[in-house]
């Protein structure tokens, strides 16, 4: 069982050939730092953006300097722990360099757009220093700390609490709080503004996307084998989880376009969070509640944006022929 309180150290036979899978292809995706140039974007920041926008670039900076290792430490102190799959943490292990990776990216990019080390010493401290970041940590935190105390899943309570944190990191963090913040590096972008930005987000999101797609995969085998935990209760607590995150990321716009940003408005991201929020409650088997649509088009071309790059041809040649999840080899006439 999935959620058993042991180690499960056996590949063979493969239990989860899914996770291996998917293992497999988010190892096609791997890129590094060096491949971004933020020197257009320093220029941008000099000379080209409105003190409107380099406000909401701010907010940004700062929500990004410490997300990603929130949710890294969740992943090692949580979702690693629990989840009983060596193919699962095997993907796990992957999504933990890909969160490196970002926390690396974040860095390179504060040292970037803030040159004087006063204010790039406050930017990472904005999730404790500045509310609006502040509240998206302490929601993290809260769901956090939650299971904290919970060594052993031995009873469907604490399961329940369980697949409530992950559900909070996969549908309402790396789901929510990062497309809120993708929904506006891609509007700046659509201005032809911050192209490093740009190309850094494009390889997150696609990084992010996965993030999500392994959890929701976890939770179907969860589904599948702890029918008796996916109840109404858990579907209110969920849904109530969401609201209260979507309220904490208005509470982010609020202060990120305070200052007022042409072509932005409160009223539109709070109908993108809810468009959002209700893809991410279908994924994970709950009813939708809000029913709005994508209001940004520069979000809809970005979501139907297949997740494969250059690299994705290279991992594919030299890999194709094996089939590692059964462990055999499927050449034909080569052998
Ligand atoms: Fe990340
Ligand atoms: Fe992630």
């Amino acid at each position: 069982m999935i959620l058993n309180p042991e180690l499960d150290l056996t590949l063979r036979p493969m239990k989860y050939p899914q996770f291996f899978q998917l293992y497999k292809n988010s190892i096609k995706n791997i890129w590094t730092t060096e491949e971004i140039d933020f020197s257009i974007d320093y220029q941008h920041l000099r000379d080209k953006l409105t003190p409107q926008e380099a406000h909401l670039v701010k907010r940004l900076v700062a929500f990004f300097a410490t997300a990603d290792n929130i949710v890294a430490h969740n992943l090692v102190i949580n979702f690693y722990k629990h989840i009983n799959s060596p193919e699962f943490r095997m993907f796990l292990g992957k999504q933990l360099f890909d969160e490196m990776l970002h926390v690396e990216t974040y860095l390179l990019l504060v040292d970037n757009y803030i040159p004087d080390p006063d204010e790039r010493k406050d930017a990472f401290t904005a999730f404790q220093n500045i509310p609006s970041v502040k509240q998206k940590a302490d929601f993290c935190f809260k769901y956090m700390d939650a299971i904290e105390k919970i060594d052993k899943l031995d009873t469907d309570e604490k399961r329940a609490q369980f697949v409530e944190n992950l559900m909070c990191f996969a549908g309402c963090v790396e789901g929510l709080f990062f497309f809120g913040s993708f929904a506006y590096v891609y509007f700046l972008r659509n201005k032809g503004l911050l192209p490093g930005l740009a190309t850094a987000t494009n390889w997150v999101f696609r990084d992010e996307s996965m993030h999500i797609e392994g959890a929701m995969l976890a939770l179907d085998s969860i589904r599948k084998e702890y029918p008796q935990i996916f109840n109404a209760a858990l579907e209110t607590r969920i849904t109530n989880m969401m609201k209260e995150a979507i309220e904490v990321e208005m509470n982010f716009c609020d202060d990120a376009l305070s200052q007022g940003v042409t072509g932005l408005s409160g009223t539109l991201m709070r109908e993108y969070l809810e468009y959002v929020a209700d893809q991410r409650l279908v994924q994970m088997g709950f009813k939708k509640i809000y029913h709005s649509k994508n209001p940004f088009s520069f979000m809809v071309l970005q979501d139907v944006q297949p997740l494969t790059n250059f690299f994705e041809k290279r991992v594919t040649e030299y890999s194709k022929g094996f089939d590692s999840s059964r462990g055999s080899v499927s050449f034909d006439e080569a052998f």
